[in-house]
């Protein structure tokens, strides 16, 4: 019995090294500085002092009422990140809630902090992820019906659409407590400034004319 304390100091020793990496961002960047005085950010978000703490930090109410989905789209994510949820912070969660018209769709897009997983509420949704070129770029798809559940894994391209002739009602929950959203088409021929021409054309196989049409488009962001 008396070298289990010293058994147990080892083994806290060898899972404090194996786990002695860099902190995962929190956010898309944060370049460093070199003057303290003006190091007012953070990766991630100031904590409150916990004795000015109140319920009201650990509410969220924004998915009381529908999103609006009357837009190019016809999809409206709410989402419940740190930034609109202050009481997720350092909690490793949150969540959206994601309204459709019929054959609304949320396009295709990452999340490349955090895992999705949806739970169909109302309606009807065509949902789908496609795999990293490592695994040859594999779509899995599924028709989702009231009560469902999908799981979208983390950094992959996935979309909704709803096939339905209702509106269709989901929520997610996100192992992030900002998981970020990069939508494909926005940041590809939204970018601002534009990404060279030379450099789409090559890269979608098609003229510039194609190119041109693209970035001249509004890209309308649902989220
Ligand atoms: C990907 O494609 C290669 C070449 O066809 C094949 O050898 C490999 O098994 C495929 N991998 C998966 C995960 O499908």
């Amino acid at each position: 019995m008396k070298f289990l304390p010293i058994s147990l100091l080892i083994l806290a020793l060898a899972t404090a090294t194996a786990f002695a990496y860099d902190p995962s961002p929190l956010q898309d960047i944060c370049v460093a500085i070199k003057d303290p005085n003006s190091a007012v950010f953070v990766n991630g978000q100031f904590c409150k002092d916990p004795k000015q703490a109140t319920a009201d930090d650990f509410v969220f109410m924004g998915f009381r009422n529908p999103g609006n989905t009357a837009n190019p789209l016809g999809s409206k994510v709410t989402p419940a990140t740190v930034m609109e949820f202050p009481g997720l912070n350092t909690l490793g969660i949150s969540m959206a809630r994601l309204d459709f018209a019929p054959g609304g769709l949320n396009p295709p897009h990452t999340h490349p902090r955090g895992t999705e997983v949806l739970v169909v509420v109302e309606g009807t949704l065509l949902v789908g992820f496609v795999t990293s070129n490592q695994l040859n770029n594999t779509f899995f798809s599924k028709v989702l019906y009231k009560g469902d559940v999908f799981v979208f894994p983390i950094g992959l391209i996935h979309f909704q659409l709803n096939t339905g002739k209702t509106p269709a009602l989901a929520f997610s929950g996100l192992s992030s407590q900002n998981p970020g959203v990069i939508t494909i088409a926005n940041s590809v021929f939204g970018a601002k400034p534009p990404i060279s021409a030379d450099v789409l054309t090559k890269a979608f196989q098609v003229d510039k004319k194609v190119v041109d049409y693209l970035q001249a488009q509004f890209w309308y962001d649902n989220n």
